[in-house]
């Protein structure tokens, strides 16, 4: 164990359940593995498997229901099974959504937007304070794919997060493709929001595939959505050479959850990844010999 990088350089992948039997078996070369705690909490066959792996990979966890925006408070029995799994697994990194998926006792199978005013920002700030005392470490909180806005809004999206980071302490996870998405979406400059970013508050970067449709508001124009479902679109891929330029080198993760492909086309993205901060690194070296 005590050979595993704590922050690998290298891209990861995020491993789902229909690679699992397979990552054991072949302990493929990758520099890092994200996994969802909800797809193995219940599941202690899978739970063991994961375990074994961490002794060969970084890990980090990935929550999709921790809900850090619901609006009935956290669910504390969730965050006590993922503070076990965490503790088991020791990752690298602990992430989540800034969005709500809970209300009371329903669980929504989806991540859904929040105003952004004074109102909501406090909610969130107490929320995600209580996900970092729960968890007995910092959190990476992640930037959403947008399809509507709120007219109450007093903020913009990212003026919300650099109130979080300073209120809280947080990290952020900017998934870059999330970016391209809500910008397309929005009707924002993508590397405008980039640069508003805090830098030293990124950990994390994701690159997920997204599938344009009909946009059946506005006629003859396309919607962008964000549905992990594909390989990385070349735009997203420019914009992840900008975020490189702009953060340096980040731990960066490929996201793929709907028609899962063959392992082996999961780590030709992740590959890809590497190409694209070697060529960064590269160019940022002879700027600086310049
Ligand atoms: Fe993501």
């Amino acid at each position: 164990m005590s050979s595993i990088p704590r922050m690998p350089t290298s891209a990861g992948v995020g491993l789902r359940l229909p690679h699992l039997e397979e990552a054991v078996a072949t302990q493929p070369s990758v520099g890092w593995l994200e996994i969802h705690p909800e797809n193995f909490i219940a599941n202690a066959h899978a739970t063991e498997l994961l375990v074994a792996l961490a002794g060969h990979y970084p890990m980090s966890v990935h929550t999709v229901g921790l809900s850090v925006g619901s609006a009935t408070g956290l669910d504390w029995r969730h965050l006590a099974r993922v503070r076990a799994l965490v503790d088991r697994l020791d990752p690298i990194l602990v992430s989540g959504h800034l969005a709500w998926s809970t209300h009371g006792a329903e669980y929504l199978n989806d991540l859904l937007p929040m105003p952004y005013d004074a109102e909501t920002l406090a909610l969130v700030s107490d929320q995600l304070a209580e996900v970092q005392d729960g968890l007995g470490r910092r959190f990476l909180l992640e930037n959403p794919s947008s399809y509507v806005g709120f007219a109450g809004s007093t903020m913009t999206e990212v003026q919300f997060l650099n109130e979080l980071v300073d209120r809280t302490g947080c990290r952020l996870l900017c998934d870059v493709s999330n970016v391209y998405v809500s910008s397309h979406n929005m009707g924002y400059d993508p590397q405008a929001y980039l640069d508003s970013l805090p830098v030293g508050a990124i950990a994390e970067l994701h690159l997920g595939g997204f599938t344009p449709e009909e946009d059946e508001a506005t006629p003859g124009s396309d919607v962008l959505i964000d549905t992990h479902a594909s390989r990385v679109a070349e735009p997203a891929w420019e914009l992840y050479a900008y975020a490189l330029r702009r953060f340096g080198r980040r731990p960066t993760l490929i996201e793929w959850d709907n028609d899962i492909p063959c392992l082996p086309t999961l780590l030709d993205e992740a590959r890809r990844a590497n190409d694209v901060a070697t060529h960064s690194c590269e160019q940022d070296h002879r700027r600086a010999a310049c």
